[in-house]
């Protein structure tokens, strides 16, 4: 398998994260190329913006022209747990069943941070797999932290292979635990006092959980490949707003960490394009004070939207010289879908990955 083109959408609440990853996956696929969407944003407003039902399995999505393929994936923060467990048991359907019996796997949905995440990571993967798809392009959730999860896997291997979970896995690994035994070492008995009538179920949990470390590191190897390769194109949305500045500022740090640079600042809703019927009502010979109101009205908006997308690109020029900007249109209308397929029809995507 060619490794897959990454694109990942970050940046702060509201911006147009979601729009402008499904314009970008839209514009690729329309240019014959064969495209994964993905959302982990539990909000699930993809499935808005491509106009169709998302899930949890791959759907194709139809396109406005060209060759190529579009699948839209968004996968259900509801489902997440079983999703995650389902890919760690892949081959023993029998292991699922003996976990979703254990008292204690709910349990589990609040210890894992970000599950949603790695359930995501899984189902995309598994979906990059099935579809053969060249690009995949990532909408992440509002968040600050939408960057942490790319630790999350390895942070999980870490844990997996800590002495408590090995003393735990031992005990899981007996018939006979709900007391502790002669046969048991001191730490094990201890452990199987404390956690007195539940300690079958925990121990039963951590034995199932040691048993998949292998796939824990597979679904690190996978969230590397995707995330963290030098290859993987971040695009920051934002929009005229301090705070959605501030956030891309965050957001630079945050993947500096990770030593991964952005391939530019995506700045959304940064201008109206030339209005064509305005252009008619003006030169009109009869007019009225009210389409004179309207005019005037809709040329101050336009003007105000310039002067605060001019404050903010040069702003941006100043604090990061080498990132370059690229700004979006303001599309005027209801329908997120509409709004979408405006950008895609807009976006030059070559001309977008050659901008670094
Ligand atoms: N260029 C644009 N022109 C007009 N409306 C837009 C544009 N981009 C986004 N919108 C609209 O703004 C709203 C927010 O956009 P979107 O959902 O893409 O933001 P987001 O960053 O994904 O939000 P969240 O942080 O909640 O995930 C939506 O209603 C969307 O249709
Ligand atoms: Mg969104």
């Amino acid at each position: 398998m060619n490794h897959p083109e990454v694109i990942v959408c970050v940046g702060g609440g509201g911006v147009g994260k979601t729009t402008a990853s499904a314009a970008i996956a839209l514009s690729l696929a329309n240019s014959g190329r064969r495209v994964l969407i993905v959302s982990i944003d539990p909000a699930r407003r993809l499935a808005d913006a491509m106009g169709v039902e998302l899930g949890t399995q791959a759907r194709a999505l139809s396109l406005d022209s060209g060759s190529g393929q579009l699948y839209g994936l968004m996968p259900n923060p509801d489902d997440a747990l079983r999703t995650f467990v389902e890919f760690l048991f892949e081959e023993e359907p029998a292991a699922v069943e003996r976990l979703l019996q254990n008292r204690l796997y709910q349990v589990l949905e609040a210890a894992v941070p970000g599950i949603h995440e790695l359930a995501a990571i899984s189902l995309t993967w598994r979906a990059i797999v099935e579809h053969e798809v060249d690009a995949v392009v990532i909408d992440t959730a509002p968040s600050r932290n939408a960057v942490d999860f790319i630790s999350y896997p390895k942070s999980l291997a870490k844990l997996l292979g800590g002495r408590a979970v090995g003393w735990m896995a031992a005990i899981g690994k007996r018939t006979s635990i709900v007391s502790p035994d002669d046969r048991m070492g001191r730490v094990e008995q201890l452990l199987v006092r404390a956690l007195g009538p539940v300690a079958r179920d925990v121990a039963g949990l951590f034995a199932e959980m040691a048993r998949v470390r292998k796939r824990f590191i597979l679904l690190n190897e996978h969230t590397s490949k995707l995330l963290l390769r030098p290859e993987t194109r971040y695009f920051l949305v934002a929009s005229s707003t301090a705070a959605a500045r501030d956030d891309v500022g965050y957001l630079i740090k945050k993947l500096g960490k990770l030593d991964m640079t952005p391939q530019a600042i995506l700045l959304n809703s940064a201008f109206v394009p030339e209005r064509e019927w305005a252009h008619v009502l003006e030169a009109a010979s009869v007019t009225t004070a009210a389409i004179d109101e309207v005019l005037s009205t809709l040329t101050l908006d336009r003007e105000a939207r310039q002067r605060a997308t001019a404050r903010f690109t040069k702003d941006f020029s100043k604090r990061y010289p080498n990132l370059p900007q690229v700004l979006l249109p303001f599309v005027e209308a209801v329908e997120p879908r509409s709004i979408v397929h405006a950008l895609a029809q807009y976006l030059d995507f070559p001309a977008l990955v050659a901008s670094r």
